[in-house]
Formats: C-alpha cells, sequence, structure tokens
C-alpha cells in the first residue's frame, strides 16, 4: 500500500463514530447541566505556552511534543493537551474581568511522541473542563462528582476508581521534596535511569514510575499528605468531607502526584481495572498559580481531561448496546420516470429531520428491498409508474410488517405515519 496513517494515530471510522457520539454528547449535556460552556482553542500554538503552562521538565515538554519551526522561524506546537491553551485563552480574552467565574469544556484532538500501545496513541481525543476563579475545596468536589456522575450515565458505575491525593501547596510541596529526596538518596541505586535523573529534577514523579524496582523502594516512601501546610490540610479535608457527604466513593491514593507542572494541592484520576497499564480514563486536579505564571492576574482554578479512547474502549466492553447510524426511511423507485418524484419526498422528509436512504442508478425491486433490509430502515416506500399514475404509494413498517397507501404529495399523512 502506498500511502498509510502515521504509527499511533488512528481513523474513527463509521460504525465505530456512533459509540463516539454518545459519549460526546452525554459529556456535553452533563457538562453544560453544570455551567460549563464550550470553548474551542486551536490545536497549534506557540510552543513556549507549553513549556511555561506544563513545565520543562515533564516527560511531555522533554520529549513527547510534535514541536516545528513556522515559516518565519517561530517555534509552534501541535497541543499535547488542553489546559495550557484554555488558561491562554482565559487570559487574552479578559474572562476575569467579564464574570467572578468561568467554566469552560473542550473536545478535540491532542499530539503526544510516546510509545504506542493499547489505550495509549500519538493522536488521540480528549474532552476537557476548566474551571476558574474559585479557591473552594467545593469547586474541586463539583468537578469529581459531575465526572463520577457522566461515568455512571454511560454505564460504567462498577467498572471505575476515584483515586484523590494532595499535592498542597508551594510550601507544602518544598518540604515534602526535601524529605523524598532525603530518603531516595541513599537508595538511588536500586531506581531506574529515568528517576535517578528525576531525583535531581522532578522527584515526584519517581512517585508513579511504573518499574517494579522503583515500586517497592518507593512503598515506604515518607507520605505528602503528612507534609501539608495547615492551609493545604484544611482543603484537602474538606474535599474529603464533601465527597462523603455527597456519598462519592474514593480512595486517598498517596502515589497520584500527576505528569504535569501546574498542579496544587488537589490531584485525582479515575480509573478502571479493565484496560491494563493505560488505566486512567480521567485526570486532573487544582492549578492554582498557573494563570498568573501565564501572564494573567492571580486566579484559582481546577479542571480536568478525559481520554475519548479509552473510554471508548472500555464503553465497548461493558455495553453491548449497539450503535448504528439509522435510516428511517428507505424509498425505492422503479422507473425513470419515478426517480424525481422519489427525490422530492426524500428531500421533504429530511428537511423534516428523517434519514433517508435513495439509490442513484437504477435497480430491481428485489435487490433494493434486499438493500432497505441492511440498513434495518424503519420504513420503505416503494414507488412504481403504477403509483405514479394513482398518485398514492405503500409505506411499509418494517418492523410490524404493516403498510399504509398515502397520497404522493400528503407529507403530513407520511410524516405522521412514520413518527
Ligand atoms: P493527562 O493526565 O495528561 O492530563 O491526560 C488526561 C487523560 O487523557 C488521561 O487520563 C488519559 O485518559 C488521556 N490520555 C493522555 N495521554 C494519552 C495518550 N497518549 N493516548 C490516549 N489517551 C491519553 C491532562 O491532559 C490535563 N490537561 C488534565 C487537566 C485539565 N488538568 C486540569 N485541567
Amino acid at each position: 500500500m502506498k500511502y498509510k496513517i502515521i504509527r499511533g494515530f488512528h481513523d474513527i471510522l463509521p460504525g465505530q463514530i456512533e459509540r463516539w457520539h454518545f459519549i460526546e454528547n452525554t459529556a456535553r449535556q452533563v457538562f453544560e447541566s453544570y455551567g460549563f460552556n464550550e470553548l474551542r482553542i486551536p490545536v497549534l500554538e506557540s510552543t513556549d505556552i507549553y513549556c511555561t503552562g506544563i513545565g520543562d521538565t515533564t516527560d511531555i515538554v522533554e520529549k513527547e511534543m510534535y514541536s516545528f519551526d513556522d515559516r518565519d522561524g517561530s517555534s509552534l506546537t501541535l497541543r499535547p493537551e488542553g489546559t495550557a491553551g484554555v488558561v491562554r485563552s482565559f487570559i487574552e480574552n479578559s474572562f476575569y474581568k467579564k464574570t467572578p467565574v468561568s467554566k469552560f469544556y473542550y473536545m478535540g484532538p491532542m499530539f503526544r511522541h510516546e510509545r504506542p500501545q493499547k489505550g495509549r496513541y500519538r493522536g488521540f481525543n480528549q474532552i476537557g473542563c476548566e474551571y476558574f476563579g474559585s479557591q473552594s475545596a467545593a469547586a474541586d468536589a463539583e468537578i469529581i462528582l459531575m465526572l463520577w456522575y457522566f461515568f455512571q450515565k454511560i454505564g460504567f458505575t462498577d467498572s471505575v476508581k476515584i483515586e484523590i491525593n494532595s499535592i498542597g501547596d508551594e510550601e507544602s510541596r518544598e518540604n515534602y521534596k526535601t524529605a523524598l529526596v532525603n530518603y531516595l538518596t541513599p537508595l538511588k541505586e536500586g531506581l531506574c535511569d529515568q528517576c535517578n535523573r528525576k531525583l535531581g529534577t522532578n522527584p515526584l514523579r519517581i512517585l508513579d514510575c511504573k518499574n517494579e524496582s522503583c515500586r517497592e523502594i518507593t512503598v515506604n516512601a515518607p507520605k505528602i499528605t503528612d507534609y501539608l501546610s495547615e492551609a493545604s490540610g484544611v482543603h484537602f479535608n474538606k474535599l474529603i468531607q464533601i465527597l462523603d457527604d455527597l456519598s462519592v466513593p474514593y480512595n486517598v491514593n498517596d502515589k497520584i502526584v500527576r505528569g504535569l507542572d501546574y498542579y496544587t494541592e488537589t490531584v485525582f484520576e479515575f480509573t478502571t481495572d479493565k484496560l491494563g497499564s493505560q488505566n486512567a480514563i480521567a485526570a486532573g486536579g487544582r492549578y492554582n498559580n498557573l494563570v498568573e505564571k501565564m501572564g494573567g492576574p492571580p486566579t484559582p482554578a481546577t479542571g480536568f481531561a478525559l481520554g475519548l479512547e479509552r473510554i471508548v474502549l472500555l464503553h465497548e466492553q461493558l455495553s453491548d448496546k449497539e450503535f448504528k447510524f439509522p435510516t428511517d426511511v428507505y424509498i425505492a423507485w422503479i422507473g425513470e420516470d419515478t426517480f424525481i418524484p422519489a427525490m422530492k419526498i426524500a428531500t421533504e422528509l429530511r428537511n423534516n429531520g428523517k434519514s433517508v436512504y435513495i439509490e442513484h442508478e437504477s435497480k430491481s425491486i428485489k435487490s433494493q428491498l434486499k438493500r432497505a433490509n441492511k440498513l434495518d430502515a424503519g420504513y420503505t416506500l416503494i414507488i412504481g409508474e403504477e403509483e405514479l399514475k394513482s398518485g398514492r404509494i405503500i409505506v411499509r413498517n418494517m418492523k410490524k410488517s404493516s403498510e399504509e397507501s398515502i397520497g404522493i404529495e400528503d407529507t403530513g399523512s407520511l410524516l405522521s405515519y412514520i413518527n
């Protein structure tokens, strides 16, 4: 084959896309019911937005970005995630002047040059939410509740766990980093090469290394929740209290530290044990310093993104519901003169929201009815020379095997019969 899709990228085909639509539409409906509005940002931004936003020493910025020089020599990057771009837009459009809080959702493709495997791609899709302007743990609790409710709605009731943690404010993190480095330094020979490097740059990330020997070492590492400042402790306890009061189930997992540098205080992941190692289907947390760091006024914020490919994979495992693009009406026509009247009826029905299938080549009635069956059409409508002469057509209800004769131009009766 001469042309092939790039490694780590994938097409979403008809037959698959219906499930995507179901998940995307449910997300829109749920997120809008919580007051989030859609924000569309470009897939291409200045590289420095991601370096500043995500952090220079993160895996994403160090080795996963698709960056290239524009014609004027400036560096551009295909977005590896949505938060940094949304913050750029929040500041550039002065949303902070317009309303005390701003709540956005976004969806679309993201790009990371990772090693592809099941559930991990180089081109993948996220739906994210970002909530600006609230310092309260109640805002964190509400987005966790909203995600939980979304997963219930798409049928993931028993397959998803919520893992939460706090990485505290800057003061908490600095104290914790010192304790962690002190604990790990004498054990560093047992750490993998990457973790040895992270010991000097980003020691918290050693906690979520998947390598077995690193895991054994970090099991007994000091816990960040023991190093939280008073304010961070209060924030985290309030979050836990609200989740308890709202009966949202969760585990506190002190190994959740997240791979992006902007987080402060609350971090969380929604995980499943049904997808192998790529077990996080959504993740996020609070980022109180990012807006200011990117040039805006100090603005607390919290948010998350869910991974659509992983959610679709899990949905395929859990739901035997068939997702098909429906054909409401199949119009069979026999004889050249019947094509235009058939097209007119098709147009009327389509203008009234019905999906209609009609052939464009002359075919036998047998092959047309075969096709109608294959498409699982709800109704079949037949127009031949006879019908044209009499001015009446036969409309067949394929599920009930009943039929009705209706005037060719009587769209009203036709619509009420097939509704
Ligand atoms: P993230 O953890 O990097 O966070 O990504 C969020 C979700 O996107 C993951 O839990 C996973 O489901 C999916 N995902 C990430 N990388 C891949 C990949 N290579 N292939 C398939 N799915 C993937 C963020 O992106 C943050 N911006 C989330 C956030 C928003 N935090 C605050 N606001």
